[in-house]
């Protein structure tokens, strides 16, 4: 580490086991001892991962005229990929160990090294494409052979036209798409960093050729925003221009938005220029016309692309790692998750003071009003002090409390996660004072 990098997050051994412990990630079949490098959401990991998909789309389709949305079949005809060159090009260089038969891949290692399982020497490496084969129909042979998409853009540019004539668009104007993709990594781990199967959020900006320089600046501007207006750290991201040696087949530049993950700077989100490779390889490849009428012109012009690509999941470990916090509050520690409000998985949790039955009916009723507008907990076991750092570890912005002096003075505490502040406020203005608390949602 140099002097220049920043604090790192919680190891995500913590991370993982608390993710477990709350019900935010578990290992996939972990009853069957676990299946490599798949993850299952829990209770309040699906909240979360709505919630970071929803702010994603907000910011990319809801809140703009330039960009709509698509949901493309994983499943597409295998001719797509044949076009988009993945079939040729999608590939990692395999090396295998001599010795344990480990596999690695070769540009993650230093040039000339030895096993870094036992020490054994390593085979040359062999190109392996990382596509998920299939067969669709019950005949399993080559004629049948299908692909799990390895990416979501190709199901936005074969769409293009479709999209075009539907909507009238004129460019510049983007498509993006959300939804699962799979690789076969070679290497995995790292909690939910490199999966197998894992969710992307994609957009194609398509501007007219020239025009892709300044757009491609734009997006990169725009993404890092987007994650700091989401509550991460800016001290931990960076932009890092790929080498050309580094560049995909499809690409003329690409920047990554990079994160300080607890294992060192890693790719978080690519931003691509793809130039008008893809459009002019389907049209090529299906003797359709994937342009674009230009009016003032009169001519026909194949647009260039400018694509920011993102992993969910990868999206979620940032926003879990810049969340955690510990902090000693009267000699104890107290972990807390400090999520921007829009991607909590609770907003607000109704706490009544004791079990006894005179309180839960009122507790009841204040749940009641605000469960139709937030996401909501209610939690009556144990004290009330285990039940507040219950809600901080889960990273719920609000606790409504409700005690015996609400039954006469028909009030409620509202305890703030950051401050710890509590303030008291009549249940008919509670859930104004909610709303003014967590002015982003609702
Ligand atoms: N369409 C371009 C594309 O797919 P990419 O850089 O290969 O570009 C985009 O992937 C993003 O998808 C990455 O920045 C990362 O966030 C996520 N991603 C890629 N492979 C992943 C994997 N195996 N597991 C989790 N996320 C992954």
């Amino acid at each position: 580490m140099t002097d220049e990098n920043p604090t790192a997050g919680p190891s995500l051994d913590t991370l993982a086991s608390l993710c477990k412990r709350r019900g935010f990630v578990f290992q996939s079949s972990e009853i069957y001892g676990g299946f490599e490098s798949t993850w299952d959401y829990g209770p309040l990991g699906v909240e979360l991962k709505r919630n970071v998909k929803q702010a994603w789309w907000q910011a990319m389709v809801r809140e703009r005229d330039d960009i709509v949305g698509i949901d493309a079949s994983i499943l597409m005809s295998p001719k797509v990929w044949e076009a988009s060159g993945h079939t040729a090009n999608f590939n990692d260089p395999l090396v295998e160990c001599k010795g344990c038969r480990r596999r690695f891949r070769e540009d993650e290692l230093e040039a000339g090294a030895a096993c870094p399982e036992c020490g054994g020497e390593l085979s040359d490496a062999r190109q392996f494409n990382t596509m998920f084969k299939t067969f669709v129909g019950p005949i399993e042979e080559e004629a049948a052979t299908a692909y799990l998409r390895p990416e979501t853009a190709q199901g936005i540019f074969v769409n293009f036209e479709n999209v075009l004539t539907s909507t009238r668009k004129k460019l510049p104007f983007g498509i993006a798409q959300q939804g699962k993709s799979f690789r076969n990594e070679i290497t995995t781990g790292n909690f939910i960093f490199r999966l197998r199967e894992f969710e992307q959020m994609e957009m194609e900006f398509f501007v007219k050729p020239g025009e892709d320089e300044e757009w491609y600046q734009y997006w990169r501007q725009e993404r890092l925003d987007w994650f700091v207006r989401l509550g991460a750290r800016r001290e931990r991201l960076r932009f890092r221009e790929h080498e050309a040696e580094e560049l995909s087949h499809y690409s003329t530049g690409t920047t990554d938005i990079e994160y300080y993950f607890p294992m060192g700077w890693s790719e978080l989100e690519g931003i691509a220029k793809r130039g008008n490779y893809d459009l002019t390889q389907h049209a090529a490849a299906s003797g359709k016309r994937l342009d674009y009428f230009d009016e003032p012109s009169g001519e026909h012009i194949v647009p260039y692309v400018v694509e920011p690509a993102l992993g969910v999941d990868r999206a979620i470990l940032v926003f879990l790692l810049d969340a955690y916090e510990e902090e000693e509050v009267r000699d104890e520690k107290r972990t807390v998750l400090k999520f921007h409000p829009a991607l909590a998985p609770v907003k607000v949790a109704v706490l009544p003071l004791s079990r006894k039955e005179t309180l839960a009916p009122t507790a009841q009723k204040v749940a009641d009003l605000l469960r139709p507008h937030y996401m909501l907990q209610y939690d009556d076991a144990q004290s009330i002090g285990r039940r507040y750092r219950r809600q901080d570890e889960i990273g719920t912005p609000l606790c409504v409390t409700v005690d015996f002096d609400t039954l006469e003075d028909d009030a409620v505490t509202i305890r703030e996660r950051d401050t710890m502040e509590q303030v008291r406020v009549p249940v008919a203005g509670l859930l104004d004072a909610v709303g003014e608390r967590l002015p982003e949602i609702g």
